[in-house]
Order: structure tokens, then sequence, then C-alpha cells
């Protein structure tokens, strides 16, 4: 305990104590651009002719086995269809469309196309109803990740993807809007012919469908493999067509 004295002085000796008045405040307009280093990707692609990819998804879903038994994953509530969705008759072009658009984002990633190729490991329809959601969960073993959103009524839940760099969450500050370098998280509300691509390290959720109907998405998970010499072989004689060899 010091006497009124002392603490005056205390406060007389702090030099770096920055009061109201030493606030800094920007004198111009100049800004300098940071890199953007420990990026985080996250791929928005609508996909073109919706309608017709949609058929033919809805006509596959009516082959499906009746007695086709569901699984639980992160899913709490809804219907969650077993993995090896891409074998199934019917799906051969959202299967396809997905491909393609792996294909785009991983070169966007200058992904070595030389040494390896993508492969689709899982694919399974969701059919989220009433109340339906996915709780906070990444996809282990898997290089990418998606969800195509096939139909999207009123009230379904959005997609939520959480910033992934933790240490952030010491050094927040007040933002005048939000950016790549401090959000905490990102919503994607979702819309029919979506197709949203992370990476499959990125842990998300999907928030409860307060709707009345059913929300019907494809998910997936992409991973690749080193090439053979009979694969290069292969990609050389196939060189130009609609894929090349990139996807196996
Ligand atoms: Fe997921």
């Amino acid at each position: 305990m010091g006497s009124p004295g002392a603490l005056k002085m205390r406060i007389t000796y702090s030099p770096n104590r920055l009061t109201l008045n030493d606030a800094i405040r920007p004198q111009s307009m100049t800004t300098h651009t940071p890199e953007k280093w420990f990026a985080t990707p996250i791929w928005r692609i609508n996909i073109e002719d919706v309608d017709v990819v949609n058929e033919t998804i809805f006509a596959a879903m009516a082959s499906l086995p009746e007695d086709e038994g569901g699984i639980n994953r992160s899913n709490v509530g809804g219907w969650h269809s077993g993995t090896q969705l891409y074998k199934a008759p019917g799906f051969e072009t959202i299967r396809q469309r997905i491909s393609t658009t792996a294909v785009e984002c991983a070169q966007s990633l200058d992904f070595n196309f030389d040494t390896h190729a993508l492969v689709l490991k899982e694919m399974w329809l969701n059919r989220n109803g009433p109340g339906a959601y996915n709780k906070a969960h990444i996809h282990p073993g898997s290089f990418l990740s998606g969800v195509y959103y096939v139909t999207v009524p009123e009230g379904a839940g959005a997609i939520e993807f959480t910033d992934p760099i933790t240490a952030r969450t010491m050094a927040g500050y007040p933002m005048a809007k939000a950016n790549a370098f401090a959000v905490r998280s990102i919503r994607v509300n979702p819309k029919p012919g979506l197709m949203v691509f992370f990476p499959s390290w990125l842990q998300h959720s999907v928030s409860p469908n307060t709707g009345e109907e059913e929300r019907i998405s494809i998910s997936f998970n992409i991973g690749y493999r080193p090439r053979g010499k009979a694969q290069l072989a292969d990609d050389q004689a196939n060189k130009g067509s609609a894929l090349g060899s990139k996807f196996e």
C-alpha cells in the first residue's frame, strides 16, 4: 500500500502507457497489401445445367434399393447413405461433375498431376429433414472434400467452417469489416446446384434444418495416389480427353 503521492509517481513514470489522447488514428489513405500465407481455400462453384444434373440424381435415388440402410457419421437425424454411392447406377453424371471440378480445384493448388492422380474415394447422399444437423467434424484421410446441393428448402441449415489457426484466438482485433485474416468462422448458405470444395482437414458443421422439408445433398471425399509406369504410358495415350487421366 502506498501513499497517494506514490501512486502519482507510478503514473508519471509509465511512458509506454497509452491514454485515450495518444490513440493512433489513420493519418493517410495509404495501405500496404500483406502477403497471404497459411491460407485455407474454400471453393463455391455453381454447376451448369442444374436441372439436368438433378433430374439424373432424382431418377437414381428412385432406383436405390428401398432397404438401403442409412449410416451415422457426423449427422444427427436425417439419412446418410453408404459411402460407395459412386458405384451405384444412375449417379454417373454427378460423379463426373464432381471429378471434373475436383481436378480444377486441385489445379488451382498446383497439385502435381505428373506424379499423382486424384481418386474419388467416397460419395454419399444426405437427406436432412426438419431438425437434422451435422456436428463439427473433419474428413480424415482425404485430400479434398465437398458437397453438392440438390434441394435446399426454406430454412435448410448452412455449412459453417471454423478458422483452423486456433492461435489466432489470442490475437483478435476490432475489424472495420470481415476479412480473410481474422474471421473466426465462415458460413456458406446452400442453394441448388452449388458445389462447395474445401480441404478435408478443415473443421465444419451444418446448422439444423429449421424448415419443414428435406434438404438433399451429395457429399464426397477425394484422395490421390502415385502414378505407376503403366499409368503414365496410358496418360500419354489419353492426352486431351475430357479429364485427361488426372482422375482415376
Ligand atoms: Fe463433412
